[in-house]
């Protein structure tokens, strides 16, 4: 068996935890191989809506098991406080949620060093969701960080209070003295809770489900263009957010991989600071946010608007191996007579289709219009009631691409959902 990936290719928020729901009565094991409570990832099902940081979105099906892979960064006060949550909708977790040894922990410590870098960049900050992401996710190729198998460490507390004093001097640095011992305590609580849960050496287990014949669905967080390598860095997360991902955040061969599915808007969002080429501060920004609800799942931040954006598209389809799309957010654009799509960008009088490398550059959208639909979708639950503009819009962004639309998405729910191609 392969692992198939489901992961976002845009600035994150397409969708991915609706789709992860939907899409996991076909598997046997969902696995989270990035990012940490940064991500918010929400559900809907039965009149109940859920955001998820940590836990993978397979949560809710049982018999189903959910695996925090080695690439993820976990914060036991955060991840408490959302297994109680989870727990209160009567799903029992300590059966279904497997963790990683080697994923590592986010330390009180790193949340105020997350907070006294932003604050020391003043206006050039990242606009990080200052969950201490950075900061451990450098520890982590620093070779300093603290890991969920440490926690059963006798050493544990030493290990903890060494990485705190490096901490502390660095925020020395800063000039930053954060009041951290409420958090520090609900922390250690947090931590005695996290060892409550089945902690395990994840490769092994990914891969022996895959040797047992078991279907695995890698769950990306984030999206590709927040990718620390690719994204438009430095307003990136600090993970690998692409496929590639998957097989370090897992431990899976490259050749173990199989369906990539390239989850993405029908426009585009971004939720902090940097380059949004499409970004639109008009009205029709404001008519996209308003319809979208586009808030920040972890943060509450408003979201930037803008019309979707084929280069950036391409782009990430192209460093993912995307072999099949879906297409979130579709109903959003129902009231909208005129959609833009961005096709290429425009320098100076120079044509690119390229992604930048610079973030400064300036450079115009060159648009496509297409006419809207001026239909309610979100009740539609088969292709063949579509409307013809919807389906123009569908096949440009197909043959564009290169690579099907499997699914659209017409509302939150997990029942608004249509894969096309179906008799
Ligand atoms: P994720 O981080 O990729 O899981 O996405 P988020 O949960 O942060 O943001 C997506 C938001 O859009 C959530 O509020 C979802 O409930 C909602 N959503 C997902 N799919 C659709 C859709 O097709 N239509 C509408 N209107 N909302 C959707
Ligand atoms: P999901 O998984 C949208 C953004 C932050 C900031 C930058 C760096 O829900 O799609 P960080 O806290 O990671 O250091 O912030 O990345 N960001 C997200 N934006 N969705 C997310 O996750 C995000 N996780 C981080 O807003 O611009
Ligand atoms: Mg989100």
């Amino acid at each position: 068996m392969k692992v198939d990936v489901l992961l976002g290719l845009q600035w994150g928020d397409e969708g991915k935890g609706k789709i992860v729901d939907v899409l996991t009565p076909k598997y046997d094991v969902i696995a989270r191989f990035q990012g940490g409570p940064n991500a918010g990832h929400s559900l809907e099902f039965n009149e109940i809506k859920h955001v998820l940081h940590t836990i993978p979105s397979g949560i809710f099906h049982p018999d189903k098991k959910n695996v925090i892979g080695n690439g993820v960064v976990i914060d036991p006060v955060i991840f408490k406080k959302e297994v109680e949550e989870v727990t209160k909708l009567g799903v029992d977790l300590t059966k279904n949620l497997l963790i990683s040894k080697k994923a590592h922990l986010i330390l009180p410590s790193h949340r105020a060093l997350d907070a006294a870098s932003e604050a020391a960049k003043g206006n050039s900050k990242i606009g990080s969701t200052l969950k201490g992401i950075g900061p451990t996710y450098m520890d982590k190729t620093g070779r300093n960080g603290l890991r969920v198998g440490d926690t059963l460490s006798p050493n544990f507390m030493e290990k903890y209070k060494q990485l705190k004093e490096k901490h502390n001097s660095l925020l020395g640095m800063y000039d930053f003295k954060p009041e951290i011992s409420d958090y520090e305590k609900q922390w250690f609580e947090g931590v005695e809770f996290l060892k409550s849960f089945t902690i395990i050496d994840s490769e092994y287990a990914i891969n022996n489900y895959l040797a047992e014949g078991k279907a695995v669905l890698a769950e990306g967080a984030q999206g590709t263009l927040l990718d620390i390598d690719f994204g438009s860095y430095p307003f990136v997360t600090s993970s690998n957010t692409i496929c590639a991902g998957a097989c370090t955040g897992l431990g899976v061969a490259p050749n173990r991989i199989g369906e990539v599915f390239g989850i993405f808007k029908a426009y585009c969002t971004r939720v902090g600071s940097g380059p949004f080429p499409t970004e639109l501060s008009d009205d029709t920004g404001a008519k996209l946010q308003k319809c979208g609800h586009e808030f920040g799942a972890t943060t509450g931040r408003p979201r930037r608007c803008g019309w979707l954006d084929m280069v950036a598209l391409k782009y990430s389809v192209m460093i993912n191996g995307v072999t099949s799309l879906i297409m979130t957010k579709a109903d959003v654009l129902d009231t909208f007579d005129t959609i833009k799509v961005c096709v290429a960008y425009n320098q100076d009088g120079k044509m690119t289709e390229l992604f930048p490398f610079d973030t400064e550059a300036k450079f115009d959208p060159v648009y496509l219009e297409f006419d809207g639909w001026n239909i309610d979708t979100t009740k539609l639950r088969h292709q063949n009631e579509f409307p013809e503009e919807l389906n123009a819009y569908i096949n440009f962004i197909e043959e564009e691409l290169g690579i099907p639309v499997q699914y659209v998405s017409v509302g939150p729910d997990r029942e608004q959902i249509i894969e096309l191609g179906e008799e």
